[in-house]
């Protein structure tokens, strides 16, 4: 197994898995510092390239966006997610994931659960293809945004769903906008390692967009923390420039390459 991979299980329990997601090389440098797992996420679709879901987004996309991410990665669990269409099937998820692998040499790969799809998670491990799923509010399925595991059948149906996935030979799940008591039972109720989104504290570990912690997506659920306001930085930075450039104060002489 990936000694990436062994090291995030052998976190559970012991200390919390931090994890981010990137679309490009200059942050994934930054995020490499500091993140267990990076994920080249679909929800590029939305925050870069402004769709309304993430359904659009292409695989050869997502294959860009991880080959400029892999040049700044050194340590970190690349993940990368499958866009939906890409994996409809066990022969069609294992010829995508191949393709996926094979072009930017990530580490793994994530899929949405449709509560159905435990067979094609079993294929793509047995093809050495290690798989992250993913449950809860899954963009790729899921019409309306909503928190789940609010009753106690919810709770189980999930917990039940979590046990398969991990049956299945999942390495981690991603538990996305799911009630704190469902997490907790889920959490505690299998071996493999949980990534809370928008699913509390009892998760392994958690994942946050990293344009939407850093406060430049434009699009702030409740449970995202803004670790900066890097809008009103860009802006500030803009302004100055314009500024600058309207009063002839940039260029200056130190800016010319020769000095003079
Ligand atoms: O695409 C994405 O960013 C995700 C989130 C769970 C982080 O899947």
């Amino acid at each position: 197994m990936n000694k990436k991979i062994i090291k995030i299980l052998k976190k559970k329990n012991v200390s919390k898995i931090v994890c981010l997601t990137a679309y490009s090389k200059n942050i994934a440098e930054i995020l490499d510092k500091y993140c267990d797992i990076v994920l080249v996420g679909d929800s590029v679709a939305n925050v870069l390239y402004a769709f309304k879901n993430t359904h659009k987004i292409s695989l050869e996309n997502i294959i860009q966006h991880t080959l400029s991410v892999k040049k700044g990665i050194k340590k970190s669990l690349l993940v990368v997610d499958m866009p939906k269409g890409t994996y409809n099937n066990k022969k069609i998820a294992k010829k995508n994931a191949k393709i996926i692998l094979g072009k930017t040499k990530c580490d793994a790969i994530k899929i949405e659960s449709n509560h159905k799809n435990f067979d094609i998670i079993c294929e793509l491990v047995r093809a050495k293809i290690p798989v992250m799923g993913h449950i809860g509010y899954t963009p790729q399925f899921k019409k309306k945004f909503k928190v789940e595991g609010g009753t106690k059948h919810q709770a189980n149906k999930l917990l039940k769903e979590a046990r398969l996935i991990e049956e299945a030979g999942a390495f981690s799940i991603v538990l996305e906008c799911i009630t704190p008591h469902a997490s907790k039972l889920i959490s505690e109720g299998i071996k493999i390692p949980t990534i809370g989104i928008g699913s509390s504290a009892y998760c392994d570990g958690q994942i946050l967009v990293t344009d939407d912690m850093l406060g430049i997506s434009g699009f702030y659920p409740k449970f995202v923390k803004k670790y900066a306001k890097l809008n009103r930085t860009i802006e500030k930075a803009v302004k100055k420039y314009t500024r600058d450039v309207k009063l002839s104060k940039f260029p200056s002489k130190i800016n010319f390459l020769n000095g003079k």
